[in-house]
């Protein structure tokens, strides 16, 4: 099998003649956590929803593990097991948190959740639940109602919903955005210890977290891939720094 888990050959969306992406060829090596970089409206988060099917690509290819997926629908995707969070994953405010990752559980076992289900189905998955909530760290909060929880942990969650649904690829859309330090720490902790075993595609803006975790970074510009490699190779990178001028604070800040 090739090392990359996922491809795409010259992938391409048009909006009404905008060229949001263009001819992107990315090559997301297996085991890896891959970051996708970029100023805003560079095309990022198109990106994701061609390569989980919530957009259809003008034209290219999607390959995973070797295969064509270019033409299948969202669930066959999430069933291949290429998960995104924060957005299939979405939590329900008034479920507990055990309850949350017991319907991720009960997605993976393709019995569409049901809450009238009999009580001794749903024990039974209580076990799992729990162990998942370990994993992220939220044992303790398993009775507490979604709705109140911190923002940080909230995507904890979302990230042990995903784990329920065993992927083998990860995708996040900008996992730590809007979190303060404490929170950003904590997560990308969390992103480094379930990537063992799985590959993480990621679009991120803080540098801090990309150079700490990330194996390779490919940076977008204007729908157009500008630069790939290690973060050590791309933060140098002339024209990587000019692109980020004005928008940001320069790579690495
Ligand atoms: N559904 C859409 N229709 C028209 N233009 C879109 C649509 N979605 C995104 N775009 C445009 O495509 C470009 C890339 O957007 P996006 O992928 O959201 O960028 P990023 O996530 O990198 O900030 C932007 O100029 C945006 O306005
Ligand atoms: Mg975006």
């Amino acid at each position: 099998m090739s090392d990359f888990i996922l491809e795409t050959k010259s992938l391409t969306k048009e909006f009404k003649g905008f060229t949001a992406v263009a001819n992107v060829d990315l090559q997301v090596q297996r085991g890896h956590i891959h970051a996708l970089i970029g100023p805003n409206g560079a095309g990022k988060t198109t990106c994701f929803n061609l390569l989980t099917k919530f957009l259809v690509p003008t034209s290219g290819q999607i390959l995973f593990n070797g295969k064509d997926i270019t033409s299948f629908k969202p669930a066959q995707i999430a069933r291949m097991g290429v998960i995104r969070s924060f957005q299939i994953s979405a939590v329900f405010p008034h479920l507990t948190v055990l309850e949350n990752v017991r319907i991720g559980l009960q997605r993976k076992l393709g019995t569409t959740f049901h809450f009238w289900r009999s009580g001794r189905t749903l024990e039974q998955l209580n076990g799992r639940a729990m162990e998942l909530l370990a994993e992220v760290d939220l044992a303790s909060f398993a009775d507490t109602l979604t709705v109140d929880m911190p923002y940080g942990r909230k995507r904890a969650l979302e990230i042990a919903t995903t784990l329920a649904m065993e992927p083998e690829m990860m995708l996040l859309d900008e996992p730590t955005q809007g979190m303060g330090h404490e929170d950003v720490h904590r997560v990308t902790e969390l992103i480094k210890k379930v990537s063992s075993g799985r590959t993480i595609l990621m679009v991120e803006h803080n540098m801090n977290v990309v150079s700490g975790i990330c194996d390779r970074i490919s940076v977008l510009q204007r729908g157009a891939v500008l630069a790939e490699g290690p973060y050590e190779e791309v933060s140098k990178n002339p024209q990587v720094m000019e692109a980020y001028m004005g928008t940001e604070a320069g790579v690495g800040a």
